[in-house]
């Protein structure tokens, strides 16, 4: 055998043992031991769920240890799920309210017997969330179930009523939930009531297989057969068997389908009223019903619902819905609005599919930009960018001073923030139409054509319309370029990080002395000289600083500097926010002329070509490719320096 077969044949071999050693076969009698050994066999489905999660295990970030995580979520201790951790990014809100349903569900709190609705704008991320639900349940150890009972039901079923506190002692166990006709009637015509003989076996969640996992599609409403929900009668066998007979059922509706586990309803509310009745008994009374005249058949599911917010809202409205409305859970799931996540969207996506272009730097972050600013609401208390980089956790320095503005006092003002604005779906599309045109090489400026081509395109109002061309066209034009301005200071300043420090340094060296009225020592010739005051003002007027503000400058950094030595930080250039700005741009000055003539000059002389080839090889190791490196460079040459 070839070497590949040979590792086929093992992979196959292996898995088909580890099925084998999860698999069991027994008796009903049998069964009992192995729940009085692990009580949990006895769990419903809410507790399955939640344990699923949380036996994944969370990771609990506390503010203090970090500035960025006290900016984004102030004082309260933040927890992120590893259930959910390497697929959803910035949804910590939803996933916490997510998992608080579960644990007072699986407690067996009024939330057992409530539908969890998931409510959010288009590709927010409910089908997937559902789907993460539902692929945790297939990876799962197999359940325990009544041999060839169509709803895979829970062997304890079988104890009959009077016994079942002698046995729930015994056991250690809750039993709930009644046998279903069909096992009802197996019992007395083949065991001949005899239950503990009743076989038992193992069975694993799938959802291809339908087991454990139901899904409820909108109906068609010209045909609205509750069968999709409790399944049928079997018409073929209705004259074989006589009446009543469970024989002739077919239980495969959803409900049937999910006991045990799951049933999904993909927008919800698009299904009429009775079908809604059918979910609400099956969550609150916990049955459903039979088809034809077989009584109601017990189910343990959990029944998650999504729609959008006009579904919702629609819904709603209508007065005659208050029953139901009574028994929902919502949980909102808006859009992400922190910028560093939003990127993490698209890395998945593009992970996943099989294009392996060179993704330029900032591509994803323009787009992304985009998407978050159509997402926000306008607040009198700054502009959107503003907005969007304090959401996204980082210091906003205006005139020389971070801004004091915190993410939850702008959270407060805002209504419907998160539920409109570009989907994530749209962003991929624009990514995929970027990357159709050129298969080697996407960057901002590309992307930012194929979205304003899909803006023009799109079915939106026409203020909307015009609001989001803005963005595209003006806010994000600038925003990139400051990206961009930055990126080839770098590359043109060889060891920028060092000439940042030593600037840094030498600021505070001259501050200190200035303010402590006192002198620098010259680090070579050891001369006490007075604080250089022109060098200060030439580092503070870049941001804005000048004049009678300086003092105060200086003292704030001086004062932030001594607070951090004494936490015994490590202080660079990044440390303070409106002096790292100060040094960057002092730096992105010192080069701006050398850039400009060198990056549009048509004939270079020697030592410019040197120059401009350092620098693009300096971008190539940064991460741009050769392809990009000269898109972005004319896109400079257009529009950074402009004569
Ligand atoms: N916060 C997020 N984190 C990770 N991925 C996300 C996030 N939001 C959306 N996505 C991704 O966006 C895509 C669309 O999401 P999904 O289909 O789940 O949306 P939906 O809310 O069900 O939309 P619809 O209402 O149109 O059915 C998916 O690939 C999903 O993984
Ligand atoms: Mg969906």
């Amino acid at each position: 055998m070839a070497k590949q077969t040979i590792d086929f044949a093992k992979l196959i071999q292996q898995d088909r043992e580890r099925r084998q050693q999860q698999h069991w076969q027994g008796t009903f009698i049998e069964y009992l031991d192995k729940v009085k050994e692990d009580a949990s066999l006895s769990n419903l489905s809410h507790r399955r769920l939640h344990d699923m999660i949380d036996s994944a295990g969370l990771t609990e970030i506390n503010p203090e240890s970090d500035p960025r995580v006290q900016r984004l979520f102030g004082d309260e201790p933040i927890k992120t799920y590893n259930f959910f951790k390497d697929e959803f990014f910035g949804m910590e809100r939803t996933l916490d309210k997510l998992v608080r349903y579960f644990h007072a569900a699986a407690m067996g709190g009024e939330e057992s017997r409530q539908v969890l609705y998931l409510m959010g704008p288009v590709g927010s991320g409910k089908s997937s969330l559902v789907e993460r639900l539902k692929r945790g349940l297939e990876d799962l150890a197999p359940i325990y179930v009544i041999d060839n009972c169509p709803i895979n039901e829970q062997p304890l079923h079988l104890i009959p009523r009077h016994l079942r506190p002698a046995f729930e002692e015994m056991l250690g166990a809750k039993i709930e939930g009644d046998l279903c006709p069909v096992c009802r009637y197996r019992l007395m015509e083949e065991f001949g009531g005899r239950y503990e003989e009743v076989p038992v076996r193992t069975v694993s969640f799938s959802k291809r297989g339908r087991r454990g996992i139901g899904v409820v599609p909108p109906v068609d409403p010209n045909n609205q057969d509750t069968s999709v929900l409790i399944g049928s009668e079997d018409i073929s066998k209705l004259d074989r068997f006589s009446e009543g007979d469970p024989r002739v059922l077919e239980l495969n509706g959803a409900f049937n389908v999910g006991n045990r586990g799951i049933v999904e309803f993909i927008e919800v509310f698009k299904n009429e009223t009775e079908y809604l009745h059918t979910m609400i008994t099956a969550t609150q009374e916990k049955f459903v019903p039979a088809p034809g005249r077989h009584g109601t058949i017990y189910v343990d599911t959990c029944i998650v619902a999504h729609s959008n917010e006009a579904e919702w809202q629609k819904f709603k409205a209508d007065h005659t819905n208050e029953a139901i409305l009574d028994r929902i859970v919502v949980v909102k799931v808006p859009y992400n609005l922190r910028l560093s996540e939003e990127v993490k969207i698209y890395e998945k996506f593009l992970g996943r599919s099989k294009f392996d272009a060179c993704i330029a730097p900032h591509t994803l972050e323009i787009a992304s930009m985009f998407a978050i600013l159509t997402r926000l609401e306008p607040t009198a208390k700054c502009d959107l960018m503003t907005k969007l980089r304090l959401y996204n956790g980082e210091e906003v320095v205006e005139k020389g001073r971070t801004k004091k503005l915190t993410v939850s006092e702008l959270r407060e003002d805002t209504k419907r923030e998160g539920m409109f604005g570009i989907s994530t779906r749209f962003i991929m599309k624009a990514l995929d139409t970027a990357l159709s045109r050129n298969p080697k090489s996407i960057h901002p400026i590309s992307v930012r054509e194929a979205l304003i081509a899909m803006v023009k395109e799109a079915d939106l109002p026409e203020d909307v319309r015009k609001q989001h061309l803005e963005h595209l066209q003006d806010t994000l034009h600038k925003a990139y370029l400051e990206l961009l301005e930055k990126d080839i200071t770098k590359a043109f300043i060889y060891s920028y990080k060092e000439q940042a420090e030593t600037l840094f340094q030498n600021y505070l060296d001259h501050a200190e002395a200035y303010v402590t009225k006192s002198k620098v020592r010259d680090p070579n010739t050891r001369e006490e000289l007075q604080p250089d005051e022109a060098f200060l003002k030439s580092i503070e007027e870049q941001i804005a600083i000048i004049g009678s503000a300086a003092d105060g400058f200086r003292q704030e950094v001086i004062a932030y500097l001594w607070a951090s030595s004494r936490r015994g930080e490590k202080i660079t250039y990044t440390a303070y926010e409106p002096l790292k700005e100060a040094i960057e741009r002092k730096l992105m000055n010192s080069v701006r002329e050398l850039s400009r003539i060198i990056t549009k000059a048509r004939t270079r002389d020697e030592e410019q070509q040197q120059k401009y080839d350092n620098m693009v090889q300096s971008l190539i190791e940064s991460g741009y490719c050769e392809d990009s490196v000269d898109v972005i460079l004319k896109y400079a040459a257009n529009h950074l320096w402009r004569d």
